[in-house]
């Protein structure tokens, strides 16, 4: 067994938002010292998702050009920061309201996707790390050099007939061009998550947090989150002043 009664530990379990929850020993990590309650809570399923999205499928390293659509919001947030981690340019498409915000967290760029539509700006990446799927796969893939990668992870609002169409058509896709495209479903692991604790203890990572609510405000949290315009995560504390 990894851990005794009284560690404290983060990662993800089922029906969390209660003070007892079950979680699978490989899906939690040991919470370090240096990280708080309410930023270690932010980091699985998020920042889990940016790290595999970018390293494991997007082959992410120094110096490639990557992009990043719908980078204001849980994911985004933390794979801005990631990337910068793995030198990469990032450019980050979201609302005028989170330009100031991204760059704030190391984006190179930010494009306005109210003023400006990537995918006809003629400019091209390496990789393409989608998380709201507001595009055809064509349209992604004019915006990707010959041999570029896009990477995407669904489409906001957890449509399935969105997320299908990704995992579906961008491998069949990618057997007629010379870019691939990839969907996919990401893995919770100790290892990821204890690597995500070290980059929140050097402060290398900050978790983004829009808003927190107590548990008997929960529904005001889970509705911001649903309206898909939340900036990086929302949270809710379910035991009060457990925040530390
Ligand atoms: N495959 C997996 O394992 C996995 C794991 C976690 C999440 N996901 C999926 O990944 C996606 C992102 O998750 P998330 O938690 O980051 O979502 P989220 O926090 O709800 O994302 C909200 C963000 O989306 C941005 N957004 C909305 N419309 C946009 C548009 N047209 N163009 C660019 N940005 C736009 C918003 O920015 P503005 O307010 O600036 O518009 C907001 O900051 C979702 O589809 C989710 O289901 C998949």
């Amino acid at each position: 067994m990894a851990f005794s009664p009284g560690d404290a530990v983060f990662g993800v379990g089922k029906g969390t938002l209660a003070e007892y929850a079950c979680a699978r020993e490989s899906a939690l990590c040991s919470k370090p010292d240096g990280v708080t309650f309410e930023e270690a809570a932010s980091a699985p399923v998020a920042a889990v998702t940016a790290l595999q999205g970018l390293r494991d499928q997007g082959g992410i390293h120094a110096g490639q050009s990557l992009l990043i659509n719908g980078a204001a919001g849980g994911v985004g947030t933390f794979a801005v920061q990631i990337a910068k981690i793995y030198a990469a340019q990032v450019t980050a498409v979201c609302s005028t309201k989170n330009v100031e915000l991204l760059r704030s967290i190391g984006a190179d760029r930010v494009i306005d996707y109210t003023q400006q539509d990537f995918t006809r700006l003629g400019e091209k990446y390496d990789l393409i790390f989608d998380l709201v799927l507001n595009h055809s796969l064509l349209e992604f893939r004019r915006a990707l050099k010959p041999h570029g990668k896009y990477v995407s992870a669904g489409a906001l609002g957890g449509s399935i007939p969105g997320f299908l169409t990704g995992f579906f058509r961008g491998p069949l896709l990618s057997k007629f061009v010379t870019q691939r495209f990839v969907t996919f479903i990401a893995k919770i692991k100790a290892t990821d998550l204890a690597y995500l604790g070290e980059l929140m203890t050097s402060g290398r990572v900050r978790p983004v947090i829009e808003n927190r609510y107590p548990l008997s405000d929960g529904r005001r949290g889970i509705e911001l989150v649903a309206a898909r315009h939340v900036r990086g995560k929302v949270l809710i504390n379910v035991v009060p002043g457990s925040q530390d």
